[in-house]
């Protein structure tokens, strides 16, 4: 397995370029299932996950063409989507639990086939992420759906309807899973209480392209008019938010001065206001975001909830910089009960964190010492490369497998600002 080595100290400076969101991307791919006609993504990471999900289409019997850039966009991959048949309505288990984003094939292939089996993914990292809100929406749009051998086995004979569903409590994947069956359902589905991340904003605007008709795109409730068939479309995938906010952080970390290009700050407003009252300048400039940092960093109390709420995918990463801050910061995560995995880790490399419920107590220390360490998942992972930044001495990450979902081509990005970095392989 791949390690990375990172000997703290230096500052970053220089340019970064921001790839297409993971998160968005996920979710786009699926809605290739709901038409037999072309769907073309542009900006699309080069990730794990990305690989993963094109397995998981590839055997449902989608057809995927990766290609470069094209139309101008020169950064990341263009994939061709096109879905004239479909071969299996099964998700298996070896895809679902490597990527739980596997669930959201459910609604896509219940609409479009009037049946589907997909593994129940199972526990995680981050908490125990039940999928009951997915099923309780389908189920509202007259699916039925048992489990059965540890996979949620869904049928709509007569198809699935147009329904009025009102999230109990908000859910990015149920969200989108909903919102691809709803496009051929019959009629009109009204989702109450929806997610509202740009992921989702992205995906509706995809829809929309594709022929369906979305109304109340980035409010909670959205409205979906289901159509007979979908048309082709062609959509650029927006910049990946958590990329921003995570190089942002480690900029900052090493007080560093650096240009994000093709991040866009409208996206992540509530995290540049933490980072602000922290001692960080954040700018828009024509070509992205530009960060800095005049002075000392000041401990803040952060918070995580939906958006547009401070993202728990920057928890670990925001917890890592407030490490080195002067004062205290409480940090409380809301939206998963168990993430604070890297805190362990974190203290191994001197940090001061007191960990109360759901929330993490963290007093800033004059330094940090490399170390040898690990995570559970990416977020926590690419907390404690933030952290080893700015470690005196050595620090060697381990499972980089995690990083290597959801960060394209990190160390080369860091490497490219003056980062000591280097993947050790093997
Ligand atoms: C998405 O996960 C993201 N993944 C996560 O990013 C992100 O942390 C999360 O949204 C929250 O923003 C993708 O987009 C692929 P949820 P998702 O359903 O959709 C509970 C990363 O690092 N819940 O919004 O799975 C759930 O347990 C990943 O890139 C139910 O109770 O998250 C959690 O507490 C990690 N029942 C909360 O809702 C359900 O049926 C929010 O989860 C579904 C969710």
């Amino acid at each position: 397995m791949d390690r990375i080595r990172i000997k703290g100290g230096r500052q970053l400076k220089g340019d970064i370029r921001i790839s297409g969101s993971k998160n968005a991307t996920l979710p786009l791919m699926v809605a290739a299932l709901l038409s037999d006609k072309k769907l073309v993504l542009h900006n699309v990471p080069r990730l794990a996950d990305i690989t993963t999900m094109i397995q998981l289409l590839s055997q449902h019997g989608v057809e995927i063409d990766a290609g470069t850039g094209e139309n101008g966009h020169a950064h990341g991959t263009t994939l061709t989507l096109q879905t004239r048949r479909i071969s299996s309505t099964t998700a298996p288990y070896d895809i679902v639990r490597k990527m739980r984003a596997s669930v959201l094939v459910l609604g896509a292939l219940l609409a479009r086939e009037g049946a589907a089996r997909v593994s129940l993914p199972g526990g995680c990292a981050i908490g125990a992420r039940p999928v009951d809100l997915h099923i309780a929406g389908l189920r509202a749009m007259g699916a039925e759906i048992d489990i059965d051998g540890g996979y949620m086995v869904a049928r709509a004979p007569k198809g699935l309807k147009g329904a009025r569903y009102t999230f109990p409590k908000v859910s990015v994947g149920a969200t989108e899973n909903l919102m691809m069956a709803a496009a051929l359902a019959k009629g009109t589905t009204v989702l109450d209480n929806a997610a509202r991340e740009p992921e989702i904003t992205d995906l509706a605007e995809c829809l929309a392209k594709m022929g369906v008709p979305v109304s109340g795109i980035g409010t909670e409730t959205l409205v979906i008019e289901g159509v007979e068939q979908l048309k082709a479309a062609t959509h650029t995938v927006i910049p990946d938010r958590i990329e921003t906010g995570t190089y942002a952080m480690a900029v900052a970390m090493t007080a560093g001065d650096v240009e994000l290009v093709g991040a866009r700050l409208d996206l992540m407003e509530a995290a540049a206001q933490s980072l602000r009252a922290a001692g960080v300048v954040l700018e828009k400039t024509n070509r992205g975001v530009h960060i800095s940092r005049a002075n000392g960093l000041h401990g803040v109390d952060v918070m995580t909830e939906p958006y547009p709420g401070f993202p728990t995918d920057l928890q670990a990463q925001m917890m890592a910089l407030m490490t080195r801050a002067e004062g205290a910061s409480m940090i409380t995560e809301t939206v998963f009960e168990s993430r604070f995995m890297h805190v362990p880790e974190l203290s191994r490399m001197g940090a001061n964190v007191t960990i109360h419920h759901e929330s993490a107590l963290v007093r800033g220390v004059p330094k940090l010492r490399g170390a040898d360490v690990m995570a559970t998942d990416l977020r926590a992972s690419v907390s404690l490369a933030i952290a080893a930044l700015a470690a005196e001495g050595d620090t060697t990450l381990h499972r980089v497998y995690h990083l290597d979902r959801g960060y394209e081509r990190l160390e080369d990005k860091l490497a490219a600002c003056g980062a000591d970095i280097e993947r050790l392989k093997g």
